[in-house]
């Protein structure tokens, strides 16, 4: 039996396990000898507590497993069929021998641990990926001051085989359902535990900033007066391929140039739906084109191709000022520029159009 409900964060930051203890609840009594197996995002000790349940409602033919989920949303498949490893926890090797065998077939490294191992390999991993995220972050907010560019700091980092190239794009920073709150349960599981885990707060802090940081590259361009600018927004969901807005950096962006009394408009080819409940208060556009018919100034958010392959020209025409800040350093900045676009990046440095043009 998967166990795969969802683990939100609760207000104080900690996993939210109300719906696994309700599935645990609506087990049924049965006669043929089961395993339980968690995928769910769980903290240390979860599997312990699971367990104990079971064995005082006298579920003795229940067996343990946790069995972490690695994919990611938009590759779900591509992530099940092929994934770098498979981690399965449990109280004994025959029992986690019984869940590994489920997946014959699929060819990667099987790690089989004690339960509460697996539970915080995948803290430990999701935590290790967002230190990586905000330490480029941080490595991109200092080339700006020192006119290094992270895109080629990152490059020179990444052939570091200690390092590897991965999760070293400087950005906006992470969102989504799993970074945001596994880093955040983390560090209150060690908290709870008697553990001040202070890296955790600066990789929390540093990706809080980062959102935010736009806001002012805004304002370097259209002073620092936003009320009655016009900010569009490209892409609304927390990456590409996906209409998950869960912590989306579009979500504080959007609700801070509100706060300044900006009008801001978005677009996303799959997110508005969820996007308009959320934040009813934004203007939603059918097009990017659309969104940034007479904009100010416009935020790259998400990655989504269609951007990248957008007829910049023709959005160079509408908008009433051609500013372009890219909170993922995936357009062609020299390119903008020569089209009369004032473009800047992250950790990349501005290039205005009349600098290309002299
Ligand atoms: N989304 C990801 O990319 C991803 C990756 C790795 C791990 N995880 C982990 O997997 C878990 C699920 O994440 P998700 O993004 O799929 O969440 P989700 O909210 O998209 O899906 C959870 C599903 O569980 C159902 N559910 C809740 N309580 C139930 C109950 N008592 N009985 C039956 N069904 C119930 C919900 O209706 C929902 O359909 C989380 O712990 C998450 O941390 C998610």
């Amino acid at each position: 039996i998967f166990l795969c409900v969802d683990t939100p964060p609760t207000p104080s930051g900690d996993a939210d396990l109300s719906r696994i203890w309700q599935a645990v609840a609506d087990l049924p009594h049965e006669e043929t000898r089961r395993v339980l197996v968690t995928k769910s995002t769980v903290p240390v000790g979860t599997g312990a507590h699971i367990q104990a349940v079971l064995r005082e409602r006298g579920y003795t033919n229940i067996g343990y497993a946790s069995n972490p989920e690695f994919l990611r949303e938009g590759t779900a498949i591509a992530d099940f069929m092929k994934p770098d490893r498979i981690v399965v926890g449990a109280p004994s090797q025959e029992v986690a021998r019984q869940v590994a065998d489920l997946y014959q077939g699929i060819e990667c490294p099987v790690l089989l641990t004690d339960v509460a191992s697996a539970e915080m390999i995948k803290y430990a991993s999701n935590a290790f990926l967002a230190t990586k995220i905000s330490f480029i972050n941080e490595i991109a907010n200092v080339c700006e001051v020192t006119g290094a560019d992270v895109k080629v700091v990152a490059q020179g980092m990444g052939l570091d085989h200690r390092i590897g190239p991965h999760f070293l794009q400087a950005g906006i920073g992470y969102g989504g359902s799993c970074f945001p709150k596994d880093v955040s349960a983390l560090k209150q599981l060690a908290g709870n535990s008697g553990y001040h885990f202070q890296l955790l707060n600066a990789v929390i802090e540093v990706n809080e900033l980062q959102k935010r940081r736009v806001i002012n590259k805004i304002k370097n361009y259209l002073g620092s007066e936003l009320r009655g600018r016009r900010i569009a927004l490209l892409g609304l969901a927390f990456k590409p391929n996906t209409d998950d807005i869960r912590q989306a950096p579009s979500i504080v962006l959007a609700h801070r140039l509100l706060a300044e009394g900006a009008q801001v408009v978005g677009y996303d080819p799959v997110a508005m739906k969820n996007m308009r409940t959320l934040v009813p208060e934004m203007e939603y556009a059918s097009s990017a084109l659309e969104a940034l018919r007479a904009a100010d100034a416009c935020v790259l958010v998400t990655e989504w191709a269609e951007f990248l392959s957008l007829d910049w020209a023709a959005a160079y025409k509408v908008m009433a000022q051609p500013v372009v800040i890219d909170g993922r350093n995936v357009l062609d900045g020299s390119r903008l520029a020569a089209l009369g676009f004032t473009y800047e990046g992250v950790g990349t440095g501005p290039v205005a159009a009349a600098q290309t043009q002299e």
